[in-house]
């Protein structure tokens, strides 16, 4: 049997064949006696309509950014239109295995060399590759084309230290660690990188200096160029870490502020579904020099014919099983293309205004530490709510009592009970009206119902310490435990 598929976004087309070629399936062989059921499955035995309630009931206790705002600082948790979703559920996207023949699989592969090209337009970097599956998988796959780079170069074991603003995401140090390099935190400016103690620390150690900009405190490096400058100054690479890409998307790139490396984060940006863990798509992006260290399979263009390309001799080798994470990869290729050019500029845009707009507002029921115009998220401090005996986690709590989710809390580590609110561009001004008068109600609110809260929600305070102690990881434990409780 052989499968057919001419275009990405047309169903497959099965083939049954007598002839042994080379394409058919191998034989199963059967399965192990001992392998085997010895009895009929026991079904659950119940009805249609008990089943639906079941279901029903449990999406109602979710909260998903189709539900209500979801400010999380960092993450951009913007809506994903549902076009995206019905293509990427069309049997020609979600019925390919991602072992078949090149050959019945040209549409997918020349999807995802057209999403590499615009994402090179977009970041102004060369070379692209879709197969990382988080951004901190990018991060981790990046640090390594880095070690390939200087090992290269004979500067292997001269270049050890990886250099990180002290705004850096958790992940971007954990990633330099992995990768075998010593990390080195940079204090920051009022929110910015001293561009002063950087030079100080650059050295013929600095193997690369991570960066991203606009940074987690939602604040524009306006040094940029000067910092590009002297890291490559001494010698140094300069990795972009893209979460935050959102901010400038189409107003400016990584490739003119002069890094070397960046991964985006598609989940994100392009506005596919993500949170919980995943699913993700980290691409990478590089510099031509740092091109040839890419993972491999590389997509390549013969004619007019794709293929999967492992001939890279420098590259890392391969990271991740098949070759990325398709579903996500075309719902951001149909977002990229349904919003055009000036459709990209415009959601950095009203991203930013967004930002700017809640911040002015927000601002004058907590302080901001930093109180320049931002980027697409802002920093708020709750230390003042000590004063009442609350902290931000208790505001956190009480802002899901309004049916609103809580901003990031606690991040970035530099501003004491920090909050990181993050409004995308797909929130309306009314939306926007809505969370700020919601934030208004918890944070005046009585110490005893911020403590309190959630009282709204079908799981109420959690023991979080317990939690992460004794976690209750299927329905059997949940059973023991209802049955000791
Ligand atoms: C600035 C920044 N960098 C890196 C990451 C890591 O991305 P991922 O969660 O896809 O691994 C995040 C995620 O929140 C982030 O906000």
């Amino acid at each position: 049997m052989t499968f057919h598929q001419a275009r990405w976004d047309e169903p497959p087309v099965w083939e049954l064949s007598t002839s042994s070629s080379p394409e058919a399936p191998p034989v199963i062989p059967a399965l192990p006696e001992k392998l085997r059921r010895k009895a009929a499955v026991r079904w659950p035995e119940l009805s249609e309509l008990e089943v639906v309630r079941h279901y029903t009931r449990l999406s109602q206790m979710n909260f998903g950014i189709d539900t209500g705002t979801y400010p999380l600082g960092s993450c951009t948790m913007k809506y994903n239109p549902k076009v995206t979703e019905l293509l990427a559920r069309r049997p020609g996207a979600s019925n390919v295995h991602p072992y078949q023949p090149e050959s019945t699989v040209q549409g997918s592969l020349e999807l995802t060399w057209r999403l590499e090209r615009l994402l090179s337009r977009i970041t102004g970097l060369p070379e692209v590759s879709l197969q990382p599956a988080a951004g901190a998988h990018g991060e981790y796959a990046a640090m390594l084309m880095v070690r390939a780079y200087f090992r290269d170069r004979g500067e292997l074991s001269e270049r050890s230290e990886v250099l990180l603003p002290d705004t850096a995401h958790g992940t971007n140090p954990a990633s330099a660690a992995m990768a075998g390099f010593t990390t080195r935190e940079i204090r920051d400016k009022d929110g910015s990188v001293d561009l002063e103690e950087l030079r100080r620390a650059l050295s013929a150690k600095t193997a690369c200096f991570m960066l991203t900009n606009p940074n987690t405190a939602g604040l524009f490096e306006s040094e940029i160029l000067e910092i590009a400058e002297a890291v490559h100054g001494a010698g140094a690479l300069l990795y972009y870490d893209g979460a935050n890409l959102n901010a400038i998307l189409g107003v400016t790139h990584p490739g003119r502020m002069g890094f070397d490396v960046a991964h985006l984060n598609l989940h994100k940006t392009f506005s596919t579904p993500h949170g919980g863990g995943g699913p993700g798509a980290g691409v990478l992006a590089a510099a031509e020099k740092l091109g040839p260290y890419l993972p491999v399979p590389r997509v390549v263009k013969e004619g007019r014919k794709f293929r999967l390309d492992y001939e890279r001799p420098k590259s890392i080798g391969k990271i991740k099983t098949a070759y990325g994470n398709f579903g996500l990869d075309l719902r951001a290729y149909a977002y990229i293309l349904s919003l055009g050019e000036e459709g990209l500029r415009h959601v950095a845009r009203r991203a930013v205004l967004n930002s700017n707009y809640a911040a002015s507002r927000l601002g004058k029921l907590l302080p901001r530490p930093f109180r320049t115009l931002v980027k697409h998220e802002f920093v708020l401090s709750g230390a003042p709510l000590k004063e009442k005996g609350v902290r931000t986690l208790d505001l956190a709590k009480r802002l899901l009592d309004e049916g609103v989710h809580a901003p990031t809390v606690y991040f970035p580590a530099m501003v004491e009970e920090s909050l990181m609110v993050e409004l995308p561009e797909t929130e309306s001004k009314r939306e926007l009206d809505g969370y700020i008068a919601a934030f208004e109600r918890a944070v005046t609110d009585t110490p005893e119902n911020l403590r309190a809260a959630p009282r709204s929600l079908s799981v109420t305070r959690v023991d979080e310490v317990r939690a992460a102690r004794e976690p209750l990881l299927s329905w059997k434990d949940l059973r023991v435990a209802s049955a000791k409780s």
